[in-house]
């Protein structure tokens, strides 16, 4: 980190890098933001807070020029700033890296980092030129050990993270707003951000720094801009708060202290057993095995195959060896393809909800009961009121944001539309459940409701497997948590015979 000391932060208004004043803005249905005020100054971290669909994006959008304000101003360094396009807010040294990820899956890693500004010469890109710059980029961001021509969807999803944020830094900048950058990252990678952004804030940038983790906000943040509900609640300095500060004025109320953790349960019966689960270069012989009522959490770091070990479960992808064993049966189940581990009563919730959990252009009912339509439809035909009333009471129980079910899942925050894909999956009634990165980009209040409601699940019977790269969430919530490393699940641990060290150690062990 720089030494605050010759990095002094401008106190007062006059010199923000960016001022912003007044600004509101509505959607059909929503007051997205109301009379925002905000100063950004050069070489500050600003974190941006609030709860799902509090209008942290759609602030971030208007300042770099992908929505429009309805009303209000900005300044840039003095000069009126408005930007009429992202290109436009490029130029004036504005850039964000987006939530929602925005990658072109079939161009390569090191096209998507420039996309905007690849090195040509006479029209041709100079690959060689590219791959070279692209490397040095990816080794900031710790992605030296891929191929810089390696297509993007090929990546995992904090891999594609780390990309964005290489295509943030390979351009000069003013202001870099981040929105929720670590959501998909470990702690390791995390790290290697936060190097990024003090040597950005050395230089002078200003950055954004929007996420509902609450401890990396304390970490790095100099100052925090709480919103509610499109309004500014309060801008803080960092030093002079604390979390529990922060989440009150974000949720407007204490929350309760819940106990997170029932006493562990007796764990007796088998719901799936693993064995020698082999299945490209990321799943090099898995063995494990999940009891009903159990929550067994996957540690590890980014791409150690804990998402290609479900998904080889799950039969989306073609196992080349193994056998899985279902609901205490000695003989081994074949598992082909989805919809056979669907008629096992197996239910994968995936961690790229843009690309495999939701259908952005139905809406939210749709979405929240589409995996439920037989049970809601007679001879073919669906109950809409039925499947209304199913909807609302998951959304009430979720604190799901919106005004009408019939709401297209596209116009949610993405907080939101994580909630509604969750909700798909707890309508279904399956036995063994598999989330992968569940409360991504999910705030405070409506994460303690998602854990509560794995709870509830489990005093059902049902088996709940839980990959999370937040090992204080693993260590909150799991019975159990399995380490894998390098494709091999390297050690499992119990409740109380564990700690964040012997995790890590454990996540680090089969890398050489
Ligand atoms: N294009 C749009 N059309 C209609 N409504 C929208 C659109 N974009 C955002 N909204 C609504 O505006 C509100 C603010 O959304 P925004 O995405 O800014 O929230 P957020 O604070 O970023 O939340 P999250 O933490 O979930 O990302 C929400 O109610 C959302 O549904
Ligand atoms: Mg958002």
């Amino acid at each position: 980190m720089p030494d605050p000391a010759t990095n002094p932060i401008t106190a007062d208004g006059q010199n923000a890098v960016l001022g912003i004043q007044q600004i509101s803005k509505r959607f059909p249905g929503v007051q997205a933001l109301s009379a925002v005020s905000l100063a950004l100054y050069a070489g500050e971290v600003h974190a941006l807070v609030g709860e799902n669909g509090a209008g942290k994006s759609t602030l971030s959008r208007i300042l770099c020029g992908i929505e429009h304000a309805d009303a209000g101003t900005m300044h840039l360094r003095g000069e009126v700033f408005q930007p009429g396009s992202k290109r436009e807010a490029e130029a004036g040294g504005v850039r964000m890296v987006m939530q929602e990820m925005n990658l072109i899956a079939n161009l390569s890693v090191a096209e998507n980092i420039f996309i905007t500004q690849l090195p040509a010469r006479f029209g041709f890109i100079r690959y060689s030129v590219l791959h070279a710059q692209a490397r040095e980029l990816m080794r900031q961001v710790g992605l030296e050990r891929i191929n810089p021509a390696t297509p993007v969807h090929k990546l995992g999803v904090g891999q594609q993270q780390m990309v964005e944020i290489a295509a943030g830094l390979s351009q000069q900048c003013r202001v870099l707003i981040l929105d929720e950058p670590t959501a998909s990252l470990t702690d390791s990678e995390t790290r290697l951000l936060f190097q990024q952004i003090a040597k950005l804030k050395a230089a002078g940038v200003s950055i954004v720094y929007i996420s509902h983790r609450m401890e990396e906000i304390m970490e790095i943040a100099d100052r925090v801009t709480v919103l509610r509900d499109g309004c500014h609640v309060r801008t803080l300095d960092t030093a002079e708060t604390d979390i529990d500060m922060i989440i009150n004025l974000m949720v407007g109320r204490q929350l309760d202290a819940i106990e997170l953790h029932r006493p562990t349960p007796r764990l007796t019966e088998t719901a799936m057993r693993v064995e020698g689960l082999r299945c490209g270069e990321k799943v090099q012989g898995v063995d494990f095995e999940l009891k009903k009522g159990q929550i067994l959490g996957f540690a590890g770091l980014m791409g150690s195959g804990r998402t290609e070990t479900m998904r080889a479960i799950f039969g989306a992808d073609k196992a080349e060896a193994g056998a899985i064993y279902l609901h205490g049966s000695d003989t081994p189940t074949r598992i082909r393809r989805c919809t056979d581990a669907v008629r096992h009563r197996i239910a994968f919730l995936t961690e790229n909800r843009k690309e495999q959990g939701l259908f952005l252009s139905l809406s939210i009912r749709v979405n929240t009961t589409i995996t439920q339509l037989r049970a809601l439809s007679t001879a073919g035909f669906i109950h809409q009121g039925e499947e209304d009333r199913v909807t609302r009471e998951l959304a009430g129980r979720l604190n799901l944001k919106y005004y009408a079910t019939r709401q297209l899942v596209s116009k949610l925050s993405g907080g939101n539309q994580q909630k509604v894909v969750l909700a798909k999956w707890l309508l279904r009634n399956c036995d063994i459940l598999i989330f992968d990165e569940p409360t991504r980009g999910i705030d405070v209040g409506a994460k303690f409701e998602i854990y509560k409601l794995l709870n509830q699940l489990t005093e059902q019977g049902k088996a709940i497997i839980f990959i999370s790269s937040d090992l204080k969430e693993l260590m909150a919530v799991c019975d159990h948590i399995a380490v894998m490393s390098a494709g091999k699940l390297v050690n499992t641990f119990e409740r109380g015979d564990w700690d964040q060290e012997r995790i890590m150690a454990a996540a680090f062990s089969a890398y050489k």
